[in-house]
């Protein structure tokens, strides 16, 4: 399913409760890891959100699925596509989904999507950045183990 370019806004329920966006609008079997608004000491030189912060929440939500999986220690073995689609901007709130693509022997591969929901008085969901990455089960020593099954 895709997301539309734009989204009716959110109305307040009688007690106060604005409804994030709708569940027909996630995407299709990924699954809310995380949700944050970058601070005005996020922002690079041209105003907009620098890129290795949003790596760096990606890379934060990449990791939820694998370490349920693992039940343990993982390390980030791989970042293999990172894709920039739109600017990022102060105010935005993102909204990061993820779904496992891959399960080794000892590797988990994820795809993450990050949605920003920007303009509250007239709601605008964007994709701005999508990747993969794949995270390694490791032991006390650092060392790859096994996906446990
Ligand atoms: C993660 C680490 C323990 C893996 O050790 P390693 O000896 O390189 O392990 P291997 O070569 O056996 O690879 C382990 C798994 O990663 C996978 N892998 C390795 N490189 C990969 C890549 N570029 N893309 C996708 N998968 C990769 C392998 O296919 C293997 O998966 P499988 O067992 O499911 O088949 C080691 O590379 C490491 O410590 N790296 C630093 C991790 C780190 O500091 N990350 C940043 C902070 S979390």
């Amino acid at each position: 399913m895709t997301l539309p370019a734009t989204l009716p806004p959110s109305q307040p329920s009688a007690t106060g409760h604005v409804p994030a966006l709708s569940p027909q609008t996630l995407p299709d079997s990924s699954e809310l890891v995380l949700r944050v608004m970058p601070l005005p000491a996020d922002v690079n030189a041209n105003g907009d959100i620098f890129g290795g912060w949003i790596m760096a929440q990606v890379d934060l939500a990449g990791a939820v699925l694998p370490s349920r999986i693992a039940k343990g220690r993982i390390a980030t073995v791989a970042v293999n596509q990172f894709i920039f689609k739109q600017p990022v901007s102060l105010g935005d709130l993102l909204s990061f989904y993820a779904r496992v693509t891959r399960i080794g022997n000892t590797s988990i591969s994820v795809h993450v999507e990050v949605y920003a929901e920007r303009n509250p008085a007239n709601l605008h969901v964007v994709k701005v950045t999508e990747a993969d990455l794949t995270y390694v089960a490791i032991d006390g020593n650092g060392q790859p183990r096994p996906v446990p099954r």
